[in-house]
């Protein structure tokens, strides 16, 4: 038995690497997931300038840092690192090219994965109740935070996904990138242009362009929405975005922001660390509120 005296409060370092980080939720996030079990955290944000990012994950590991979270500028950076040397990747890290957790062991091998695909599914199904088996998708943009999650949508089953965006090679590249991990006979990945998706009829929109930080619309028509229709924005700030406000105006059955898909990554990055679990229900409410 433990001597309450033995007791060591775990109490390692965390940080969240990027530029800007000033305004993560990262450590509030982490703060709120180590209180539910009595761990003593040290969550910081490091501001790391173009052409550092190596060195600064280098200081933080030389330093007894135990895990970071990585976030734009990065992402790629740590992915590419990763795949180096004695360092190591998760799968579903390897196919979105990106990585957004570092796990770091006592002997300085780094394992990055990516967590922000099963954020995103688990905020769907488990809060939002968003059943994606046999579902019709419609994807919007072909940037790196789309290639993030295709990978754990796919998994789900859905019976297709089209995968539109403002420029359409970009989309067309990632359909063949992720095409030989699709079993066709299940599902049905494809790209299309964003103008052509009319009259089309999606159970989940979900919007993984950057154009509602820019306060527009990503230009999809409103034909693809109906009374049955979800959608998911992927961004998260001021809420209802303008995603949300436009597509509920077209009729939409739901829409949803970013926030519970934040929470999610930033849970399955806490398990990764500290094999924990936390309750995300109560921090995507103290956020919001927040
Ligand atoms: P991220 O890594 O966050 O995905 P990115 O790689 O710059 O960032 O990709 C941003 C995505 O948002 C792209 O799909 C981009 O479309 P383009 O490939 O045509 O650039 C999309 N995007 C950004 N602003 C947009 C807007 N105003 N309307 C439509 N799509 C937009």
């Amino acid at each position: 038995m433990t001597d309450l005296f033995d007791f060591q409060p775990e109490s390692s370092a965390f940080a969240v690497i990027g530029n800007p980080v000033a305004h993560s939720l990262s450590p509030l996030i982490h703060g709120l997931f180590a209180r539910q079990f009595g761990i003593l955290l040290s969550y910081d944000r490091i501001q790391v300038d173009t052409g550092g990012f190596e060195q600064a994950v280098s200081h933080f590991c030389a330093h007894g840092g135990a895990g970071l979270n990585i976030t734009i500028p990065y992402k790629v950076e740590a992915w590419k690192m990763c795949g180096q040397g004695k360092h190591s990747l998760s799968t579903r890290a390897d196919l979105a090219r990106a990585v957004n957790t570092l796990s770091i062991e006592k002997s300085g091998k780094i394992h990055g994965d990516n967590t922000d695909g099963a954020g995103l599914v688990t905020d769907l199904q488990k809060n939002l109740g968003v059943s994606l088996h046999n579902k019709n998708l419609l994807v919007i943009g072909a940037g790196g935070a789309v290639r993030g999650v295709l990978g754990p949508l796919l998994e789900c089953r859905p019976a297709s996904i089209s995968v539109v965006n403002r420029t359409f090679a970009k989309a067309c590249d990632l359909v063949e990138a992720f095409s030989t991990t699709v079993d066709s006979s299940r599902t049905l990945l494809a790209s299309s242009r964003i103008e052509d998706c009319v009259r089309q009829r999606f159970d989940l929109i979900i919007n993984g362009t950057a154009a509602s930080l820019a306060g527009t619309l990503p230009g999809i028509s409103g034909a693809c929405i109906d009374s049955g229709t979800i959608v998911y924005d992927m961004v998260y700030g001021s809420w209802p975005t303008v995603f949300m406000k436009w597509a509920l105006s077209e009729g939409a059955d739901q829409a949803h922001d970013g926030l519970g898909m934040l929470v999610e990554q930033a849970a399955e990055s806490f398990y990764a660390w500290h094999r924990k679990a936390p309750d995300t229900e109560p921090v995507i409410q103290a956020i919001r509120k927040h």
